[in-house]
């Protein structure tokens, strides 16, 4: 059984009728005893508040809250009261997927800091996961996670680690131990399994798969043998796969750990 730890039912590109159709493909999965379930991931206001409803509808779904570095232009004082309040809702499991894009730069670089930092203090005072987006800013989306307590101890007492993943994630090898050493996550996506991505393998297979989630990021990042395809939550399946052959496991083992350390993660029961 699959957990898909970062999706997005809540892109803007999807229909309603493709949402639904999705929906039901994941409910059906999940009656077959295939998937486990699958995090929603907000990246603004309204996706954080359709995440929220979704999560609300589906017995498997969660939902994760915040915005998103390319969004952090579109925040305001108001909107974080209303992240704050969605962030209560009982099936709301994280604050993500917050952190620094350096590559797209769609926000500039002092509103991405500036929103990051209010984020992680409020994760910190609601005492929630964090789902970190990190693009050509390593450094200093590691800084100011430090900066701002991220691996308190207070938070790893809390929650048996620190409440920190980094979302499909590109860092190197060293990075990922660096960061599993501090206490985080760390969660890979379909780019693992395209060919020539070295860096990825070699990360995967330094990390403990005790550490390891997998995800999507549906509807982008489609997993080899789909690329090209749009993604959807049940090809978590081939980057499951992939990160089975790095690992040498069988994919039903690597399909139950990522599973039991993504609900573990989000703080999700069985
Ligand atoms: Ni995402």
């Amino acid at each position: 059984m699959l957990f898909d730890s970062h999706t997005h039912f809540n892109n803007e590109d999807l229909t309603s009728l493709e949402r639904q159709a999705l929906f039901y493909s994941v409910d059906s999965a999940v009656k077959e005893g295939r998937m486990a379930g699958a995090v929603d991931i907000g990246f603004d206001l309204p996706s954080s508040e359709m995440a929220a409803e979704h999560a609300g509808t589906w017995p498997w779904c969660y939902a994760a809250v915040g915005c998103h570095p390319h969004d952090a232009k579109t925040m305001d004082e108001e909107k974080l009261e209303r992240i704050r309040q969605l962030a209560a809702e009982e099936k709301v499991v994280a604050i993500g997927e917050i952190g620094l894009d350096f590559h797209y730069d769609l926000s500039d670089r002092d509103t991405q800091r500036e929103w990051f930092r209010r984020q992680i203090r409020l994760a910190n005072e609601l005492m929630m996961p964090i789902t970190i987006h990190a693009r050509e800013a390593d450094q200093e989306v590691m800084d100011i996670l430090k900066e701002e307590g991220a691996f308190s101890e207070e938070r790893k007492k809390h929650f048996g680690h620190a409440g920190v993943l980094l979302h499909c994630f590109s860092g190197s090898a060293e990075l990922g131990k660096q960061y599993v050493k501090m206490g985080a996550y760390i969660s890979v996506a379909g780019p693992v399994t395209y060919k020539n991505n070295r860096k990825t393998v070699a990360m995967v297979a330094a990390v403990p798969i005790e550490r390891l989630l997998v995800e999507t990021d549906a509807p982008y990042l489609t997993p080899v043998p789909f690329r090209g395809k749009r993604n959807t939550p049940l090809f978590v399946e081939y980057t499951a796969r992939k990160v089975a052959e790095i690992k040498e496991m069988s994919f039903e083992e690597t399909a139950a750990i990522t599973r039991e350390n993504a609900m573990r993660f989000y703080g999700i029961s069985e």
